[in-house]
Formats: structure tokens, C-alpha cells, sequence
């Protein structure tokens, strides 16, 4: 941490590395920004209509006074302007405002913006540069780290897109302040996941400093942000575009989530929402399997209830959701594969878990006060 309260992490790419710029209120720290980018003649910020309102001013400022030329497009809140569509759209409004390769597009929201504008900067002009400002929880310890981006299509989320690594990241915690607070708690659960596969000393300091956390302490926040951000660098460094498996470690709890996600039409729980019911399931599993001690499945639980997180299936019949899990991209010739944890801080891919042991989870994990 620098003297003016910055953390910086360093993704190691070779040519593709780049700094991630950890910061309470960041974005005030206009000029030391700017210079770590190199030749920036444009900036083509593209941000949804809940974040427009509240920080594309602050961020083209940035650019401006630094005698940046800015243009700017806003897209409609939600998963739903992660199409194609979308991107046909900004491709022809970055034609019209001419960004050329000189261009930074600059990726202000959530992790459905960070996709887009992601998606839009790979693929415009053969790929113009990319500078992402997470503004979401998810966004600061996920989404912007790592070079997925993509769209969905109307069948398949996240089906087209690319490994396309930005040219720096810039996170302020202080715009979580205007997240939902829903959103907020939702962000955490893939906090503790990187505390479950990677760190059982984050997993520590994050049951330690529960309430800071539901405070959003600033401090904590941004020791909070780096780790994971440290943790997910370490992570895509080994393995960027996912060929040894190593990556796979980040979908714990996922294969629950994203079967539970498609049934309730994703308008039943927010994905960290999710993802928590499929850490607990996860780590349900791993008991069953004999290779995770019941009191560390305990412990995870009581952590993500504490952050308000939920922990239990509502409403889905196990043979549903197994039938889901069957479909899903991660499964291998009919084998049912799970991240699996071993302790706290390690997980292992588990390649072929048995349907009557997955389904006596599910019953198991049955929220039985409904
Ligand atoms: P999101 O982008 O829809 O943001 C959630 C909501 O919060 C939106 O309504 C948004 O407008 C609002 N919002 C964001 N920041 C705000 C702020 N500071 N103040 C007020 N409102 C704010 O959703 P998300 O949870 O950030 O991201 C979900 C998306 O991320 C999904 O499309 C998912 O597929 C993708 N994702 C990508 C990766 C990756 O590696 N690329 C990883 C995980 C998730
Ligand atoms: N969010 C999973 C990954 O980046 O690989």
C-alpha cells in the first residue's frame, strides 16, 4: 500500500500484465491514474443506466483534464444488455465517435458492463484497449480480473467471447456505497469462496471482521478487495485461458449455483446468492465423499449466514436439479465433476461423483422452514 492509501496488484502475463488499483475514493486521485496508461487519446466509456448517473462524470473528468477527448454510452441496467445486440450497438456507435486503436474503452459498472465493453474492446477493429472500473463487489473481485468477457446467447450465458486481459484495472471501494445492499452480500459469497479453495487465513480474517464487513469498513474493504484480487491473479497467472484445470477451481460451488440459477429462471437469487447455496451443497458433498470434515462444512455455513447469505435449497426437487447439473458445459461424457474442498484453503476437482450421492445432498440441503 502506497502513502495515499492505494493497493496495487500485479497480474503476470508477460506482455499482457497489467495493475490492479485498489483504492477508497480512487477515482479523486485523478492525474496519478492517467499516468500509468500509456498514449491515451480517447476514451470511449461505456457504463449502464444505474452507474451512468452516479460516476460517468467523475471518471470523464479524469480524462478530460488530462486533455483526453471522452465520449460516452449507456446501456440499460441488467443481464439483459449482455447480447449481442448490445454489442452490435456499441460497435457501430464507437465507428461513429471514430475510435481507432488509439482508443481506450473504458468499462464502468457491473460485471454485465465489464463483459460488454470487455467484449467490444476485443473485438472492434481486431481490439482496442481495454481499462476496466469495477463497481460492483462482484465486479472488483471477479469480473474485471482475468480477461473473460463475453456475451450470453438466448440459450447459453456467456457462450461467445473471448480471453481478452485489460490494460489496467482501477477499483474504488467507496462506489460499493451505492450498490444495493443485496448486491453488496451477494459479492461477499465469492469473497469467502476465495477464502474456502485458496486461503484459510482470509478465511479467518473474514470471520474475524464479520461486522466490518457488513459495515463496509474502508480499510477492510480494500485489504479485503486486494486479497481476492491477489488470490485471482495467482490463479489466471498459472493458467489464463483455463487448458490445465487450475482455473476451474474458481466454479466451487458453481455447478449447485448455476443449475439452481436456470431452474428459478435467474429471478430467484442473485448469482453470490447462488453460488452460497452451492458452497454449502459443495461442501455437503465433500462430507458425504469422506474427505471434509463436517465441522469445517459447519464453519462455512456459519460465515456465509452471518454475512446474511442464504444456505439452503427452496423449492427444487433433486432429480431437477441433477437433470440441469447433466446439461450443464462443466460435465464431461455423463460424468457428474465437482470442486471439492479437502480443508478450508484447498480444493480438488473430483471427476466422477455418483447421482444418488449428489441426490441425497440436495434433499439433504432442503430448506424444510418453507
Ligand atoms: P451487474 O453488472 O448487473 O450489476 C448489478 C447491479 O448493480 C446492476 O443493476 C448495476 O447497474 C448495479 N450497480 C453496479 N455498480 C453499482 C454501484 N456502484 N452503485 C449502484 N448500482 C450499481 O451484475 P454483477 O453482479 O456486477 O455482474 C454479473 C455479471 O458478471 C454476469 O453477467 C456474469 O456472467 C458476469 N461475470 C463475469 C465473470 C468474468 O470472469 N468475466 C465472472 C463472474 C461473473
Ligand atoms: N470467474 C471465473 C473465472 O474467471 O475463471
Amino acid at each position: 500500500m502506497d502513502e495515499s492509501g492505494v493497493a496495487t496488484v500485479k497480474v503476470n502475463l508477460g506482455e499482457r500484465s497489467y495493475p490492479i488499483h485498489i483504492g477508497n475514493n480512487l477515482l479523486a486521485k485523478r492525474t496519478s491514474l492517467l499516468a500509468g496508461l500509456d498514449r491515451v487519446s480517447h476514451a470511449v466509456i461505456i457504463t449502464d443506466s444505474n452507474v451512468g448517473p452516479l460516476y460517468l462524470d467523475q471518471v470523464s473528468e479524469i480524462f478530460q483534464e488530462a486533455g483526453v477527448r471522452t465520449d460516452s454510452y449507456v446501456v440499460p441496467a441488467g443481464e439483459k444488455s449482455k447480447g449481442l445486440a448490445s454489442a452490435e450497438s456499441i460497435w457501430n456507435w464507437m465507428l461513429d465517435v471514430k475510435a481507432d486503436r488509439g482508443s481506450f474503452v473504458v468499462a464502468l459498472g457491473g460485471g454485465v458492463v465489464g463483459d460488454l465493453a470487455g467484449f467490444a474492446a476485443a473485438t472492434f477493429a481486431r481490439g482496442v484497449r481495454l481499462l476496466q472500473i469495477p463497481t460492483s463487489l462482484l465486479a472488483q473481485v471477479d469480473s474485471s480480473v482475468g480477461g473473460k468477457v463475453g456475451v450470453n446467447l438466448p440459450k447459453a450465458k456467456n457462450m461467445v467471447g473471448a480471453f481478452y486481459q485489460p490494460c489496467a484495472v482501477w477499483i474504488d471501494v467507496s462506489t460499493l456505497r451505492t450498490l444495493p445492499q443485496r448486491e453488496y452480500l451477494s459479492g461477499l459469497a465469492e469473497v469467502v469462496k476465495y477464502g474456502v479453495i485458496l486461503d484459510s487465513n482470509f478465511f479467518s480474517f473474514l470471520e474475524e471482521h464479520v461486522d466490518d464487513l457488513l459495515a463496509q469498513d474502508p480499510a477492510v474493504l480494500v485489504s479485503v478487495v486486494k486479497t481476492c484480487c491477489q488470490l485471482k491473479a495467482t490463479i489466471v497467472e498459472q493458467d489464463e485461458r483455463e487448458v490445465t484445470g487450475l482455473r476451474a477451481v474458481l466454479n466451487y460451488g458453481h455447478t449447485f449455483a448455476h443449475a439452481i440459477e436456470t431452474l428459478t429462471g435467474y429471478n430467484q437469487w442473485l448469482h453470490g446468492e447462488a453460488v452460497a447455496i452451492g458452497m454449502a451443497c459443495a461442501a455437503k458433498l465433500a462430507v458425504r465423499l469422506g474427505m471434509f470434515p463436517e465441522e469445517l462444512a459447519q464453519r462455512q455455513e456459519s460465515l456465509l449466514s452471518s454475512l446474511h447469505l442464504p444456505i439452503r435449497i427452496r423449492g427444487l426437487a433433486a432429480d431437477k436439479i441433477l437433470e440441469c447439473m447433466m446439461r450443464d458445459k462443466k460435465v464431461q461424457h455423463g460424468h457428474l465433476r465437482f470442486v471439492l474442498p479437502t480443508t478450508i484453503g484447498r480444493v480438488v476437482l473430483v471427476p466422477d461423483v455418483s447421482r444418488q450421492q449428489v441426490e441425497s445432498v440436495i434433499d439433504e440441503m432442503q430448506d424444510l422452514s418453507l
